[in-house]
């Protein structure tokens, strides 16, 4: 079934694959209706690809783009964004064109040296670069941290398509890649635009405004449906998403106050904080067990709070795995220069005090330079500092 090649225009044949197994992509995000690594051929006096495919499939892929041409004469490889499951073929493709350079934005080339692991051909282009097939023109257009630095979109001038790798993509998977065959997809599109780009959505505008010039017949992206029709549509939406993610979050002066705790030690010491912390008029708090709480709604409550307590028992010499969840589901792009504390309750040694503060140094949150940890159980005696503690972190917050 999956030996077809589809056709975008004259000269731009879809020849990615399709992932119907796939349960989990990059280890966290559910993919329950599969997904597929969209390359494409553009049969130009260049012969050039846009973007491969996972490594794993290279045997089905290389036998479409032989349908087309003979890989010798492939020119261009273009590279919109360097994750393996869309550059993970070059490695192969490389072998079989020997004449093609790999055209990339400059952190693209970088990351490819450490993926490709030997010399290639190369050329790096930046927005507004042109690249001449021949009887056809590339723009490139500046687009990044969609969801990685290295991030590209390309456009085929005289087809009016524009190829965008990840942004405006889906995890979904169908038979007839067709936008206007597959049926609604609208939570596919949705939840991969929360959970890839949607923290990135600063970027996504900047990108969506560098193309609204742009006559556009179709987008194609790097996984799900092939946009062929009601192009406008989807940027506009998407815009609109961008815009409400960015004019509601972070929410204005929300502490969360995350936390777990074997007997409750840890728990009696985030309740005091939080306490304290509700003294201070304007702030809002989040105090939460997250011991059993589901990732997705631990993300939301990261990416709402402006402001972070992290709480944590030492275990073993070690903070607990939910609070590596936490700092897992931050990024610096987004939640850098928020300000965070750390407190917890251990019993000899106390590990997880520098683990914590060390996560959030990595991670750029503006550390207020306070941590707060007891030995065992919080004593009556205790109360008052925990609760100060709590208060003068909020005063801070909410700019007192
Ligand atoms: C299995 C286990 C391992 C522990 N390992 C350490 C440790 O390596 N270092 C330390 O300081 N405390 C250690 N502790 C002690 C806890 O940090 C301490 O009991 C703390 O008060 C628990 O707080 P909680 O009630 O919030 O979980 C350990 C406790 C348990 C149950
Ligand atoms: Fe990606
Ligand atoms: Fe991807």
């Amino acid at each position: 079934m999956d030996k077809q090649i589809l056709k975008i225009t004259d000269s731009v044949e879809w020849i990615g694959v399709l992932d119907k197994e796939i349960t989990t992509f990059d280890i966290v995000m559910e993919t329950k209706y599969g997904t597929t690594y969209n390359s494409y051929f553009i049969n130009a006096e260049k012969k050039t690809i846009v973007e491969t495919v996972k490594e794993k499939f290279w045997d089905v892929y290389e036998e479409k783009l032989r349908k087309l041409c003979d890989p010798s004469e492939i020119e261009y490889i273009i590279v919109n964004h360097t994750e393996p499951d869309h550059a993970g073929g070059l490695r192969k493709l490389l072998k079989i064109a020997p004449n093609a350079k790999i055209l990339g934005s400059t952190s693209a080339l970088r990351f490819l040296k450490d993926q490709i692991g030997e010399e290639f051909p190369q050329q790096a282009v930046r927005g507004g670069d042109i690249i001449d097939l021949g009887n056809k023109t590339i723009e490139v257009i500046s687009a990044p941290n969609l969801h990685w630095p290295d991030s590209i979109y390309t456009y085929l001038k005289e087809d009016k398509v524009l190829f965008t790798c990840d942004s405006f993509g889906a995890h979904f998977c169908h038979d007839d890649m067709y936008i206007n065959k597959v049926g609604n997809y609208d939570d596919a599109y949705q939840y991969y635009f929360d959970v890839i780009l949607k923290p990135f959505s600063k970027f996504f505008l900047q990108a969506i405004e560098r193309i609204r010039p742009l006559e556009i017949e179709a987008i194609c992206t790097g996984h799900g449906p092939l946009i062929t029709e009601g192009c406008q549509e989807i940027i506009d939406k998407t815009e609109k998403l961008c815009q409400e993610y960015i004019a509601q979050y972070p929410v204005k002066n929300r502490i969360l106050i995350a936390y777990v705790s074997a007997y409750g030690f840890t728990k009696t010491i985030a309740e005091k904080i939080a306490e304290g912390a509700a003294e201070v008029q304007g702030v809002e708090i989040d105090l939460c067990d997250i011991e059993k709480m589901d990732i997705g709604t631990l993300a939301d409550k990261i990416d709402k709070a402006s402001a972070y307590l992290l709480g944590s028992p030492t275990i073993n010499q070690n903070m607990l795995p939910q609070l590596y969840q936490v700092f897992a589901h931050m990024t610096p792009i987004r939640d850098k220069d928020k300000l965070a504390g750390c407190f917890g309750s251990y019993g000899w040694s106390g590990e997880a005090e520098k683990q914590l503060i060390g996560n959030i140094e990595n991670l750029k949150l503006n550390y207020w330079g306070n941590s707060l940890f007891l030995k065992f159980r919080p004593q009556e005696k205790d109360f008052e500092r925990i609760k100060t503690y709590g208060k003068n972190f909020a005063l801070i917050v909410s700019g007192c």
